[in-house]
């Protein structure tokens, strides 16, 4: 993308082109979704399959929810109350793990994790929480991928009336120039075909939405560590 393009410029040709991409794939994940259901239905529970097809309904769902985060990425907004769920973090962090467990244990990933035991569930959009910390560990991987000392963890505290989590890397780290454009919408420095540049627009309008907010620190060569803080009363709450 030139450099020269506005801000209104940039916003308008990226809602186009997620308009674009929504309208694309909503109808065959709709399909797959629908398949799934009907398998699931002619399968028994106790069927060894049945648990996978639930997985399949599980992570298609969770496709439409960011297809439908990306043409709603340009504005922050308050979603309805009954999207919210009072959820606890170890939960979605064991999620997380399960998913990426293949590409942690490949690439010989020694992946931590700790949640302090005094922290109380919080009010959250679950699959937006969940995108956000899938995005920021999949960039974890990505910059660990290249360098020697491959450790990654995740840790969560609470602050008075904030939930704090980070996510901290021994990666390749990210020049100051660089730190300063990563939550831009289309900045990445993956070759093409491997980035968009669209996780951290997406994962900071989400924090953003539950009221919180995310910033990272970081050194060339020195690792990476990205902060989140959640408010305890998630704006979706009833608190
Ligand atoms: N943990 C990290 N370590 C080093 N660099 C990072 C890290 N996280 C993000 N970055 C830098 O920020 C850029 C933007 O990240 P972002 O997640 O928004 O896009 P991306 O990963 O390039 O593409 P995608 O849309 O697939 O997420 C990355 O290309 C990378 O240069
Ligand atoms: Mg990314």
């Amino acid at each position: 993308m030139q450099d020269s393009w506005t801000e209104t410029e940039k916003l308008t040709a990226i809602g186009t082109m997620a308009a674009g991409i929504a309208h694309e794939l909503l109808n065959p994940l709709m399909g797959i979704l629908n398949f799934t259901q009907y398998c699931l239905e002619k399968t028994a529970a106790d069927d060894p399959r049945f648990s996978v097809l639930q997985d399949i309904e599980r992570e298609t769902k969770r496709c439409a929810g960011i297809v439908q985060n990306l043409t709603t990425f340009s504005r922050i907004e308050k979603r309805s109350e009954e999207e919210y769920h009072k959820q606890s973090l170890p939960e979605i962090i064991e999620r997380l793990v399960q998913l990426l467990s293949y590409r942690i244990e490949k690439e010989g990933v020694r992946f931590t994790w700790h949640v302090a035991e005094d922290i109380p569930e919080v009010w959250i959009r679950v699959d937006g929480i969940h995108q956000v910390l899938l995005n920021l560990v999949t960039n974890a991987l990505d910059a660990v991928a290249v360098s020697a000392k491959k450790e990654i963890s995740i840790e969560g505290y609470r602050r008075g009336n904030f939930i704090e989590v980070t996510i901290t890397d021994s990666g390749k780290g990210i020049s100051p120039a660089n730190l300063s454009r990563i939550f831009d919408p289309f900045f990445t420095t993956k070759p093409v075909g491997q980035g968009t540049g669209m996780g951290l627009t997406v994962s900071r309008n989400i924090i953003l939405e539950h009221g919180g907010d995310i910033t990272c620190r970081s050194e060339p060569g020195g690792g990476t560590v990205f902060e989140i803080r959640l408010p305890l009363a998630a704006k979706g709450g009833p608190g």
